[in-house]
């Protein structure tokens, strides 16, 4: 599961630059000061085949953890080679259960460059500067009942957890109508998720039906769910996922000095008291944790053979998954130390201004079909 960070080009910098002064001339993205070379790139782009266009997504509520590596990240540095891929920063999202926090955009970049999620392969966008979203979200708003929303199975899981009862807010009853907008506007064919975006995809693909009858129109897509093929990462306390309001999950970008405290402070075997004892593998987050992110299988299975006999301690696995953890975590956070703040909003605000003009090509087809008046 490990990647080959030596591989990683830590040099983007440079590279990402020339587009960083594009980005200010945004002029030259449209062809005026074209370079032979850059013709030579557009023309080659038009003959390879198209790759299908993926959409994710996050809400900036935190820095991002082994949990999201595990679920999502790993699968966007490999996606990133065989798709067209677009990761949003959903800051709008996050004000639906106010976990907005702007300065966690830095940090969430940063999270995802150091892992390996690559710009010159993957756009990045922040969901509030994308114009159109707020205009296909209203557009939408006319085509789901209240009803529908209410029914939604996460929204109703997340007003139960939250404790939401009868304050439910406008804005998070409707963030699956933005969501279809950051989906849809983008015409992405795939998005990778959890189980629990299931619903969302869902309400996406029924309101591009809706759309497509009641304005006869074909401009927008329906978009398929990708599910992880890895079991969702316990938390650290063995009592659910990890997650960051439980306070049970190891950060990318947790030090050293945490990073013993959290695993030597691990849920094991309750009833494994002495070294000699047989111990159990089940619901053991050491050894769920070493699944994830121990290479060699084979040592692994002579280790939980060794464990459910009896003669193997707790203290040995923890340190054993603490320097598989810190092998794993060490060339990541090298990265992320190289990492500028100035380079990141430079690779998201020409992320988002590519992803701009995606969204504008989708605005202008709806609003025709619909017949929105226009002065021009
Ligand atoms: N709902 C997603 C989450 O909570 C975030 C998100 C917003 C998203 N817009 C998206 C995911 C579009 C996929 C596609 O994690």
């Amino acid at each position: 599961m490990h990647n080959s960070f030596s591989e990683q080009n830590i040099g983007f910098s440079a590279k990402n630059k020339e587009k960083t002064d594009k980005n200010n001339q945004p002029e030259s993205f449209l062809g005026q000061n074209s370079s032979t070379q850059d013709l030579l790139d557009k023309s080659h782009t038009k003959q390879s085949i198209k790759k299908k266009r993926i959409l994710t997504g996050d809400r900036p509520s935190g820095k991002l953890h082994l949990g999201h590596y595990v679920g999502s990240l790993q699968n966007r540095v490999k996606m990133q080679n065989s798709h067209e891929q677009y990761v949003m920063i959903a800051d709008l999202q996050s004000l639906t259960d106010e976990s907005f926090k702007s300065e966690n955009i830095l940090e969430i970049m940063k999270d995802y460059i150091s892992v390996g999620i690559d710009p010159e392969k993957t756009t990045f966008l922040l969901q509030s500067q994308i114009n159109s979203l707020y205009e296909l979200t209203f557009y939408y708003m006319n085509l789901v009942t209240l009803g529908r929303l209410e029914r939604n199975p996460t929204i109703k899981e997340e007003i139960l957890q939250k404790g939401y009862k009868d304050s439910i807010k406008a804005g998070f009853l409707c963030y699956p109508v933005s969501q279809s907008a950051d989906i849809t506007g983008i015409q992405a064919d795939v998005v990778p998720a959890g189980k629990d975006q299931i619903p969302m995809i869902e309400q996406t693909n029924e309101i591009v039906r809706k759309f497509s009858q009641q304005y006869n129109s074909n401009c927008l897509r329906e978009a398929e769910i990708l599910l992880s093929d890895q079991p969702k990462l316990v938390g650290i306390d063995g009592k659910s996922k990890a997650s960051k309001s439980l306070n049970n999950a190891i950060y990318l970008s947790d030090n050293e000095k945490t990073l013993r405290e959290k695993v030597f402070s691990m849920y094991t075997d309750p009833d494994h008291i002495h070294v000699h004892q047989p111990g159990k593998i089940e619901g053991n987050v050491v050894f769920s944790y070493l699944d994830s992110f121990y290479e060699d299988k084979e040592h692994l299975s002579e280790l939980k053979e060794n464990y459910k006999k009896g003669g193997l301690g707790d203290i040995k696995i923890k340190q054993i998954l603490f320097e598989s953890l810190r092998a794993f975590l060490t060339p990541i956070q090298n990265i992320r130390l190289q990492l500028k703040d100035e380079d990141m909003i430079s690779i998201l605000k020409n992320g988002t201004y590519n992803a701009n003009i995606e969204y504008e090509k989708t605005i202008q087809e709806v609003r025709k079909s619909i017949g929105i008046y226009s002065f021009d």
